[in-house]
């Protein structure tokens, strides 16, 4: 999966780029992940990226002009067989489990990430497939958006995580929020571990932490056990 980002802080994806998995998945070439200055593409003799809004109101507007020859650039040069150009945007739709899931599909996923007041609608007219946001507030930009975008849908992708079972096994999966989690000592400070996960009995742990999952997600969101079906 490529991954190009549309930005006027490219710098900011160093901190999702460098670290961790995404290093990992990045060097083992299972995504590719390439930002795009959009000031590099302003054609203006200051290299500005906005202006004010027509019909008047506080901030500014990113213009046209930098964005679509950015998004030019990039699909022109794209071998692409399916690819979806997103805007990150506090007015798109909230990604939820199984809408993440289904970015799996396409090959190239282009992200446009807005600040100031948002970008010219003739840009989201022009490109934009998918508008995504991540929940009901305003961040200061769309990178840090884009960044949530980027980590919790490619760990779906094969081989990203290391343990192949891990994203099968956590909160939402199954339709339900995740069980506790131990590690040694057994006996920290007094705080013992619940015995049945030493026990040995696999059919005991299983049938223990499944009803843990449905109790912990009955206490904090049974809005999810009324909407989705638990999946065995
Ligand atoms: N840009 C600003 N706020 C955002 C949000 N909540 N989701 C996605 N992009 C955004």
């Amino acid at each position: 999966m490529k991954i190009n980002i549309l930005t006027l802080f490219p710098e900011m994806f160093s901190s999702l780029t460098d670290h961790s998995i995404e290093k990992r998945a990045l060097e083992a070439k299972l995504i590719d992940i390439k930002t795009y200055n959009i000031r590099d593409y302003s054609t203006d003799k200051h290299s500005s990226v906005d202006d004010t809004p027509f019909g008047g109101g506080a901030g500014m507007v990113m213009k046209p002009q930098p964005i679509f020859d950015c998004f030019d650039d990039i699909i022109k040069n794209s071998d692409s067989k399916k690819r979806v150009n997103v805007y990150m945007s506090p007015r798109g739709k909230t990604i939820s489990e199984s809408y993440l899931k289904s970015f799996l599909e396409f090959d190239e996923i282009n992200i446009l990430c807005g600040h100031y007041e948002g970008v010219d609608q003739r840009v989201i007219d022009t490109y934009i497939d998918r508008e995504v946001s991540i929940g009901d507030y305003v961040l200061t930009g769309g990178e840090l958006a884009a960044m949530v975008l980027i980590d919790a849908t490619i760990r779906f992708i094969p081989g990203v995580l290391g343990n192949k079972n891990s994203a099968m096994e956590e909160s939402f999966s199954n339709g339900l929020l995740e069980h506790d989690h131990y590690t040694r000592p057994y006996d920290f400070r007094g705080q013992k571990v619940p015995d049945v996960l030493l026990s040995g009995n696999h059919k005991n742990i299983d049938q223990f932490r499944k009803q843990q999952q449905i109790d912990i997600t009955n206490a904090r969101r049974p809005d999810l056990l009324i909407k989705d079906e638990i999946v065995e």
